[in-house]
């Protein structure tokens, strides 16, 4: 095989390597907390030990007296802030205990040691308030949000759906719950801030999803100019999510160093996480769903209650993929959330559509042991042939497409539908399928390209790489833009000196920031041509602003699809559920990068897989918090819980998107794939298990 990209035009779809792992596998990269400025000092949060209530004492003498400790920073000396947008990030700002684990005080010291130590000292007295951290879907404060995340219409109801369902022929109506689930990306959240005081500018590195954001967001907090703020986010170890907005240590170490003059380290210890940087929030769901015998759905209905912390809202919208998914022409999609005095849920991948897909997935395949049909068919009968909610064409969907190269792939064919039909000794063996979705979202971008004398070329612009390919996949982007071979193109991202751009989010980073790169990229080429001669010293450079044009709304309804397959071993002796194979398909537009795609598609897949076998976290009712907030207690798949795993994809040519001919492929490999599993367990045993995580505990 020729290498790849190396020919002008050819770049886009090759598997080209990551430009930065080399780096990564060395141990050259340097991640926010491995910049160790001359001075540097480390802090350390203390976090609330009530679930409720308010501070009324900080003694910080003890600390104080740690030798190497510099300060001790509480509500009452903290640098005073703005009023965030975000509320979570209103750090050492008022004496209010919203929930356990909210930070009450910050210890700067010499060293982390000596943080830490100082952390241990300080004596912090409360008036504690009764609390409440319990979700029941009859809560007596919950309430219909008018929307849910992400802009999402909060209920939406077309014809009958309550009538349709009572005189359907064949009827589910099943309950599902989802627990807590959390990112836990392998780095934790982790800022260093340096506030240089004479020269009166604020320089982060920070483990974040979209330094644009961060930069804008200390500014106002601080009430510092823009232009007097370098975010810097080079590397950064997963997100998930979590880092998708700036988090309290972001904060924290920029007030530290204001306060003490020194750069300052904040790195959040794992078990702080789960309380400060967001979490996917519990959901309870019903699901009703009314048939024709021959497996025509005549009435869908979704309805969620989840509950949001009392510091925000923040809605995870989990019926939103029923409204995309199947023709009904009676339906009702609502989401109920309850205010609780818990840690504030946020984003976590595939927002909405994880834990709603695995809902609505697992209670089609219950229609289908209902109907008796297999469940690909079932669902190819439901295709609809507009969005089912906005009635808009969609811009391309190839669902079907997915099932039936996915069943091939898989020998679906060769499968016996009776459940527990499959034994070897002590193991049940099943076989399962779900369907995967997730919306096209892009945002306008900025980005800056330049032709240099020696004929290289360098494309500027703030995405950020984490962990994706980014660089790798804006280079290919910008060579076949220019028509150049991609070895001539150098990128430039992660710094918010560089045009400023979206955040890595909403499988939305490529799109939103290639287009900007592609249209820098072709001013330049034309800039090229009729210019005489190599570009001058300083080079040619050209810069592009998608603004009004990437954010347009679209007529079409743009989604990616997929389908995955599972196989499962279901233990009768120990209860332990293995998963055997994975097998997912997607169509999601053009695929940019093959090897990076193809990371991006199984490790969507093996965090399915950990929600339908080992994750998930219980909030505590008498305590407040969470009960497993480490890696020992929640379990997040490993090596050896991979099985063999294949992720491949459709050739879809759609025109209605971007330039590149792109959807995203961050979110939808986790979307459907817990249902698999979970289908695969019902198809061995027999049993349905309908909250997950299916641990031997619940199976036996
Ligand atoms: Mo993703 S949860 O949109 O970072």
């Amino acid at each position: 095989m020729a290498p790849t990209g190396t020919s002008p035009g050819t770049s886009l779809g090759t598997p080209a390597e990551r430009r930065e792992g080399r780096l990564k596998v060395t141990g050259a990269a340097r991640y926010a907390a491995e910049h160790p400025l001359p001075g540097r000092a480390h802090a350390r949060p203390v976090p609330a030990a009530i679930a409720r209530g308010r501070v009324t004492a900080v003694d910080a003498s003890a600390a104080l007296a740690v030798p190497g400790v510099l300060a001790v920073l509480t509500h009452d000396n903290a640098p005073r802030l703005a009023d965030p947008e975000d509320a979570t990030l209103a750090v050492l700002q008022d004496p209010h205990v919203p929930h356990r684990g909210w930070f009450v005080a910050l210890v700067v010291a010499e060293t982390l040691e000596a943080a830490r130590a100082g952390a241990a000292a300080v004596r912090v007295e409360y008036a504690e308030e009764a609390h409440d951290v319990t979700l029941t879907a009859d809560h007596p404060e919950a309430y219909e949000p008018e929307d849910a995340n992400a802009g999402q219409p909060g209920v939406r109801e077309h014809g009958h759906p309550a009538s349709a369902f009572d005189s359907a022929e064949v009827r589910v109506d099943v309950a599902y719950e989802v627990p807590p689930l959390h990112n836990h990306p392998m780095e934790p959240h982790t800022s260093t801030a340096h506030w240089d005081r004479e020269r009166d500018r604020l320089t982060v590195h920070t483990s974040s999803q979209g330094g644009t954001t961060v930069r804008d967001t200390l500014a106002a907090l601080f009430g510092l100019p823009e232009d007097r703020i370098t975010v810097v986010a080079d590397h950064v170890g997963g997100g998930f999510g979590s880092k998708g907005t700036p988090r309290p240590d972001v904060v924290l170490a920029t007030m530290a160093s204001r306060h003490t003059g020194r750069p300052v380290t904040v790195a959040l210890p794992r078990r702080f996480m789960p309380a400060v940087v967001g979490h996917r929030a519990p959901t309870l769901h019903r699901v009703r769903m009314g048939a024709t015998a021959d497996g025509r759905l005549t009435s869908l209905t979704h309805e969620v209650a989840t509950y949001t912390s009392r510091v925000k809202e923040f809605v995870e919208q989990a019926a939103v993929p029923a409204r995309v998914m199947y023709a009904a022409p009676h339906s009702r999609t609502a989401h109920r959330v309850v205010p609780l005095d818990v840690p504030t849920p946020s984003w976590m991948r595939a927002p909405g559509e994880a834990p709603g897909m695995y809902v609505l997935e697992s209670a089609v395949d219950e229609l289908a042991t209902e109907l008796g049909m297999d469940p690909v068919e079932l669902r190819i009968r439901n295709e609809p042939d507009r969005e089912p909610d906005t009635g808009k064409p969609f811009s391309s969907r190839h669902l079907v497409e997915c099932l039936r190269e996915g069943a091939r792939r898989f020998g679906w064919a060769r499968r016996d539908p009776r459940p527990g039909s499959r034994a070897e000794g002590p193991l049940l063996i099943g076989t399962g399928v779900a369907a995967a979705t997730y919306p096209v979202q892009v945002a306008a971008s900025t980005a800056e390209a330049r032709a240099l004398p020696d004929g290289s070329f360098v494309v500027r612009i703030n995405a950020t790489d984490i962990g994706t390919g980014a660089r790798t996949v804006l280079a290919q982007v910008a060579a076949d833009s220019l028509g150049v071979s991609l070895e001539r193109v150098r990128t430039e991202v992660g710094s918010s000196d560089l045009p400023s751009a979206p955040l890595a989010g909403g499988s939305s980073g490529t799109a939103s920031w290639g287009w900007a790169v592609h249209e820098a990229c072709v001013r330049l080429a034309a800039r090229l041509a009729d210019h005489a001669g190599p570009p001058p010293g300083t080079g040619l450079s050209a810069r592009a602003d998608t603004a009004g044009q990437a954010d347009a709304e679209s007529s079409y309804a743009r989604h990616a699809f997929g389908a995955h397959f599972a196989e499962a071993a279901v233990d009768t002796v120990t209860g332990e559920v293995r998963v055997r194979r994975m097998l997912g398909v997607f169509a999601a537009g053009r695929i940019l990068n093959a090897r990076t795609a193809r990371s991006q598609f199984i490790g969507g897949m093996i965090m399915g897989l950990g929600m339908a076998l080992t994750e998930g976290s219980t909030m505590d009712a008498a305590f407040g918090d969470f009960a497993e907030s480490d890696l020992a207690s929640y379990h997040v798949p490993v090596n050896a819980d991979v099985p063999e795993i294949e992720a491949h994809w459709i050739e879809e040519a759609d025109t209605h998107l971007n330039p590149m001919g792109s959807k995203g492929i961050g979110e939808i490999g986790i979307v459907g794939s817990a249902a698999a599993v979970g289908n695969a367990v019902h198809h061995a045993t027999g049993v349905r298990f309908r909250r997950p995580p299916l641990t031997p505990d619940k199976v036996l």
